[in-house]
């Protein structure tokens, strides 16, 4: 298998506090993000600023909750006051799946559900880390990151660190308290929460310079290269940037981002199919490898591509026969038609038009049941029961597939209705009692 495939691990990380790095001084690099998607408009965050917008203290009352209980177990475990609080969202992507690592386009929304940390600086250069979730604490050494292999779960703070170190960020030691209710293995994206909140944690206690685009591929980096997960940007750039009552409009290539209002008369509804992603990683990488196939013979007609993102559906039509493989075909032609849904989903989100905007998730499922094969019946019975629901107006799988959570748009009036009746077929035909959570579109990563 190609190192790619596996995800770039790097094989140079050693296994639990062996090796040491080297540090150095702020390199505080700075990253514009200037819109260059259709429907130009002038983006207020997209200024070049470190930290474009700062997100005013939220006002939701169920963070203050999470936020006292943190603190008042950082007081029992460690005495005293922790010196930050920080929450990063889980995040629901509503359309543009498997296009991120196409370079194309993603609309997810970061949720409020999310990762808190509750930590304070120490003198020395010890992490100490108390997942209450785990029941379990690690403590390692800054000057000496290497991998847990039997407390995994601290590999996404330990390739935080690393990859911040490597900038040259010296870091002070930490005790910190961690909790979430990002439901683990749901394809909420709790992996991404955690190492923003991580990252952003050292950016207040250590005040360094680094944007929140930068904390996004830093956080992508450290789950591609340390903890050897060959995930795309989506879900540590939403977690890091996402919008209270806005879904993110993002352009992977770029990382130019927008956001977009979501409607007040519906809701993000999700579903949790409690099925869990078994072969989620080898079906990623794979799902990876036939899209570069796709390239590399679209390319000897059209030398202009560079990824899936550059074709039309045009010229998808005019050259598709030229894919001989089937599937590889197949997958190409998700990623171009779900890459212009995208688009046109975001479009009617703002012109509020819901039927089309829901239409266009059901497209999406199907595109992905039938063409990219990453649904699963158990999704499919989740997505079609939602749909049967007056007030529905689109329902899809949600994430990497192969498990995990639907995502439905549903009318206020008819959230009731389609937490009974959605949780009661599903059961019937599954044997399996779902989760359903009506989530609220929240900021990203911020202080407490
Ligand atoms: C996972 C990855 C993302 C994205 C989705 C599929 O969540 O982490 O980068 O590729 O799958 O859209």
């Amino acid at each position: 298998m190609r190192d790619e495939e596996r995800g770039m691990r790097n094989p140079n990380f050693k296994v639990q506090n062996s090796g040491s790095l080297g540090i150095g001084v702020n390199s505080g690099l700075e990253s514009p993000t200037c819109w260059g998607l259709p429907h130009r408009t002038p983006n207020k965050l997209g200024s070049p600023t470190l930290w474009p917008r700062e997100i005013p203290k939220s006002q939701n009352s169920k963070f203050k909750a999470q936020s006292s209980n943190v603190r008042q177990r950082f007081a029992e475990i460690f005495g005293g006051e922790p010196a930050a609080v920080v929450r990063a969202p889980g995040r629901v992507n509503l359309i543009g799946e498997h296009t991120d690592y196409n370079d194309g386009y993603v609309l997810p929304v970061a949720i409020d559900r999310s990762i808190l940390i509750a930590a304070a600086p120490r003198d020395d250069r010890q992490v100490v880390i108390h997942a209450l979730d785990f029941g379990e604490s690690v403590m390692f050494s800054l000057d000496d990151i290497g991998r847990d292999q039997a407390k995994t779960w601290s590999n996404y703070q330990r390739g935080v660190a690393y990859f911040l170190e490597e900038r040259g960020v010296r870091l002070p030691g930490l005790n910190a308290v961690v909790v979430g209710d990002v439901p683990i293995g749901s394809g909420l994206s709790s992996s991404a929460a955690v190492e923003v909140s991580t990252a952003y944690t050292w950016h207040v206690l250590a005040d360094f310079k680094l944007s929140r685009v930068e904390l996004a591929l830093l956080c992508q980096r450290a789950e591609n290269e340390f903890v050897g997960i060959n995930c795309g940007i989506m879900d540590q750039f939403v977690s890091a940037l996402g919008q209270r009552d806005h879904a993110l409009l993002i352009d992977c290539r770029s990382l130019d981002y927008q956001p977009v209002p979501l409607p007040p008369e519906a809701a993000v509804v999700v579903a949790d199919t409690m099925k869990r992603r078994g072969l989620v990683d080898s079906e990623y990488n794979t799902r990876r490898r036939e899209c570069r196939e796709g390239v590399r013979i679209l390319q000897r007609y059209l030398p202009q591509v560079q990824a899936l993102r550059d074709v039309s559906v045009a010229q998808f039509k005019a050259q598709s026969s030229k894919l001989k493989v089937q599937r590889v075909r197949q997958r190409c032609r998700h990623i171009i038609y779900e890459n212009e849904r995208v688009l046109k989903s975001a479009a009617a989100l703002r012109a509020g038009d819901l039927d089309a905007f829901g239409q266009l998730m059901n497209e999406s499922h199907a595109s992905l049941r039938d063409d990219y094969e990453v649904s699963c019946p158990e999704l499919d019975i989740m997505a079609e029961a939602a749909r049967k629901i007056d007030g529905v107006y689109g329902s899809r799988m949600t994430g990497a597939g192969f498990g995990g959570c639907t995502v439905s748009l549903v009318a206020n009036e008819a959230i009731e209705d389609f937490r009974g009746q959605v949780a009661a077929v599903y059961e019937e035909a599954t044997g399996i009692v779902p989760q359903i959570y009506v989530c609220r579109a929240e900021d990203g990563v911020s202080k407490l």
